[in-house]
């Protein structure tokens, strides 16, 4: 049962991959702790000094960490899909190939899929420490989230008109029910997001971050999201903060950072 999914964003290069890091690795003594890179330019690798890849791999007691391949899963989702409406009209079967061309470009494709990955993420571990893409790509994550259910709600209403035509054709419909289990986990997603996530918003002490910093506040306001400066040397700042370690890099180095007032706030 999840008990706290968390975010880390903020400009580029503000530290988000190795908060994460090193707060997962601290959750871990808490319990499973599954580290999830959803930023395309993954650096989890770089920040262990393991391979980690597309697979959930082990790094140490309850620690597991994984980049996610949004271009792979895309790929996955658009032949189950596709599959489905090639069943239910056969005749547009063969065009169907090359829209699954166009399907892996389109707005908001990366982005759905990995929200429906780290839903059944969700399920699988107590503690969900989420590396984001710096702030444009974070927002566009939620607020997909967002949009994506109100369109499968219309979907949803849509096939069941269609199902009629199809029991009484004797067919089964294999969309109706992919839609519908879409929906759900759209759904189980937004409660997700209310009940369980916090957001940090991390800046340097620098102001353009600190501006993007009250961006994601700002635009996240119906979320749980507190301020964090991280690489902290002295700057007056009541919040919480994470002061400035030498090479945070590796189990080791990434134990010296020190998140003990981020854990405060899960
Ligand atoms: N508390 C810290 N003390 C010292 N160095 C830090 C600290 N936090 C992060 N760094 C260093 O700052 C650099 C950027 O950190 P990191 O890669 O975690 O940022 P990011 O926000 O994930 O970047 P990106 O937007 O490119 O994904 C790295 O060299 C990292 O080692
Ligand atoms: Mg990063």
């Amino acid at each position: 049962m999840l008990k706290r999914l968390v975010f880390f964003g903020g400009k580029g290069g503000v530290g988000k991959s190795t908060l994460s890091s090193a707060t997962a690795l601290r959750l871990s003594e808490k319990g499973r702790t599954l580290l999830v890179s959803v930023d395309p330019a993954h650096s989890l690798t770089g920040i262990f000094g393991l391979e980690i890849g597309s697979q959930v791999k082990s790094l140490k007691e309850n620690l597991y960490a994984v980049e996610l391949s949004a271009e792979g899963l895309v790929e996955e989702y658009a032949q189950r899909v596709l599959g489905a409406v090639g069943e239910l009209l056969p005749s547009i079967s063969s065009g169907l190939k090359e829209y699954t061309k166009h399907i892996k470009h389109s707005p908001t494709a990366l982005e759905t899929v990995v929200l429906d990955r780290l839903v059944e993420l969700c399920n699988e571990y107590p503690f969900l420490v989420v590396d984001s893409a710096p702030t444009g790509q974070m927002l566009r994550l939620f607020e997909t989230a967002h949009m994506v259910r109100g369109w499968f709600e219309f979907l949803f209403r849509l096939a069941k008109e269609r199902q009629k035509v199809e029991r009484f054709m004797g067919r089964e419909d294999n969309l109706l029910r992919l839609i519908e289990e879409r929906r759900r986990k759209l759904e189980t997603l937004e409660s997700i997001l209310r009940e369980k996530a916090v957001i940090f918003a991390v800046a340097n002490e620098e102001r353009l971050s600190i501006q993007e910093m009250e961006t994601l506040r700002e635009r996240l306001k119906n979320f749980r999201v507190y301020p964090l400066l991280n690489r902290w040397l002295g700057m007056e700042w009541k919040g919480p903060k994470v002061g400035w370690v030498k090479e945070p890099y590796g189990l080791e180095g990434l134990k010296r950072v020190e998140v003990g007032e981020i854990l405060e706030l899960l």
